[in-house]
């Protein structure tokens, strides 16, 4: 049995100011989760991140010093966890290197971030990479380095992020099957439970819909937003709904239960907006104004947080770079006076994946693909003929994914993609 504790690791993004939302859907359940006995936790400005949306330094500057303010005055413990800029990290950007180069071109373009943008252009009649860079392109490839250079077992994230989980197990399991085990492949944890909070018009709360509530907007500013909150035209007296009603769903996500069922009898008994909202005010005051003054304090003092950065950071290297001397070894980038410089056989067939065709007592064709202890990964149906069995294993093994989902009628569930699509690598780059 390992002792290796659980890792959690998040980041995000220094392109903004944070909000309520950004505070109930990631900062509050993150900090929580870091007070666990037994988890190690990694938490990260992505500011490498930053650099794909934002081209004005100084509001990357500005957002880095926010987040970083939010996250402490929330109450994260820097002693407890590893809290570090990504980029005091420059193992990362060499780890994305080596990941760049067992990703699959065409897994990147079926990336969500970049297909966005591609069918924009389309749309718009535009060339298709028109205003892309290769840094949205690469994105990715960098969000994988974050998890694998700290080996991350779980990554909570929205849902919007899962594939980019997905692809850093591919990722992990590519690297893992050309070089040995280095990497833990990561799993995506989706917080079912974590509200996506309404904005001030109902939509949800996103910077990209200008609806806004700053997390640390003064009491001032806070009730002047509040009242800004869309309701509809009912009169005081009038009964109201909680359903729809995002000055209800906001309160919900800072209330107890008890709060909550109260504030749901008023609604049925004809509170007036104005003193819905009041109410809402106090509530969330009562949560943030006892953070206020630790945030207030950092913005004022970014030396101390600059400090408190610059420590995560060794903490984060005194793993990462280790970990990349290993790593660069592994790929042969290595002194040449060490170990043997005699160019070692390529792999005996035998340590390699295999593809089997066999016909069965039903007359019909069948192939499988095994692993290289014989593990079958793939099973074929019956198939008419040992030709179509050929062209299929052909396409396999050329087109890697594509060919998985084209051929899915003539095979038996997969129970793991990502295995079969290590192994398909792992031929080609035999063959290659
Ligand atoms: N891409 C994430 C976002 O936009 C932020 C991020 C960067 C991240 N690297 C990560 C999240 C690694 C989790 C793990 O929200």
């Amino acid at each position: 049995m390992s002792s290796t504790p659980v890792r959690f690791l998040t980041g995000i993004t220094t392109s903004g100011t944070p909000h309520l939302g950004n505070y109930v859907g990631s900062i509050r359940p993150s900090v929580r989760a870091s007070l666990t006995p037994g988890v190690q936790s990694f938490y990260f400005l992505a500011d490498y991140h930053a650099l794909i949306k934002i081209d004005e330094p100084e509001r990357i500057q500005r957002s880095t010093l926010e987040i970083a303010a939010s996250w402490l005055a929330a109450g994260l413990d820097p002693e407890r966890v590893v809290f570090y800029r990504q980029s005091d990290v420059p193992e990362i950007p060499e780890l994305t290197w080596f990941l760049t180069c067992v990703t699959g071109k065409g897994v990147l373009n079926r990336a969500h971030a970049y297909k966005a943008s591609v069918d924009k252009n389309m749309a718009n009649g535009a060339d298709a990479d028109s205003d892309v860079t290769a840094g949205l392109f690469m994105y990715p490839v960098l969000m994988g380095a974050d998890i694998l250079m700290f080996n991350a077992h779980h990554v909570p994230v929205g849902r919007d992020q899962i594939q980019h989980i997905e692809m850093a197990r591919d990722m992990a399991n590519s690297f893992n099957h050309r070089y040995g085990e280095h990497f833990v492949p990561p799993q995506a944890v989706i917080e079912e439970s974590v509200a996506t909070l309404p904005g001030l018009d109902g939509r949800k709360m996103s910077k990209s819909y200008d609806n806004t509530i700053p997390l640390f907007s003064s009491r001032e500013q806070l009730k002047k937003l509040i009242a800004g909150i869309k309701t509809d035209s009912r009169a005081p007296g009038e009964p109201k709904d909680t359903e729809g009603s995002a000055l209800f769903q906001i309160y919900q996500a800072f209330a107890s239960e008890v709060e909550t069922q109260a504030l749901r009898q008023a609604y049925a008994d004809g509170i007036a907006w104005g003193d819905a909202k009041q109410i809402l005010l106090e509530r969330i005051d009562q949560e943030v104004a006892p953070m206020r003054a630790r945030y207030q304090h950092l913005i004022e003092h970014p030396e101390e947080v600059e400090a408190l950065l610059l420590a995560g950071g060794k903490k984060a290297r005194a793993i990462a770079t280790p970990f990349m001397a290993k790593l660069r070894n592994a790929v042969g980038l290595r002194s040449l006076t060490t170990g043997a410089t005699q160019a070692k056989p390529k792999a005996a067939k035998s340590s390699l994946p295999a593809f089997k065709q066999y016909r069965e007592k039903d007359g019909k064709f069948y192939f499988k693909l095994a692993d290289a202890k014989g593990v079958v990964l793939l099973q074929s149906l019956g198939l008419e003929s040992p030709k179509t069995a050929g062209v299929s294993i052909g396409l396999l093994q050329k087109d890697g994914a594509c060919a998985l989902t084209a051929l899915a009628d003539q095979l038996k569930p997969v129970a793991d993609p990502a295995a079969v699509l290590a192994a398909l690598d792992a031929l080609r780059a035999e063959a290659a």
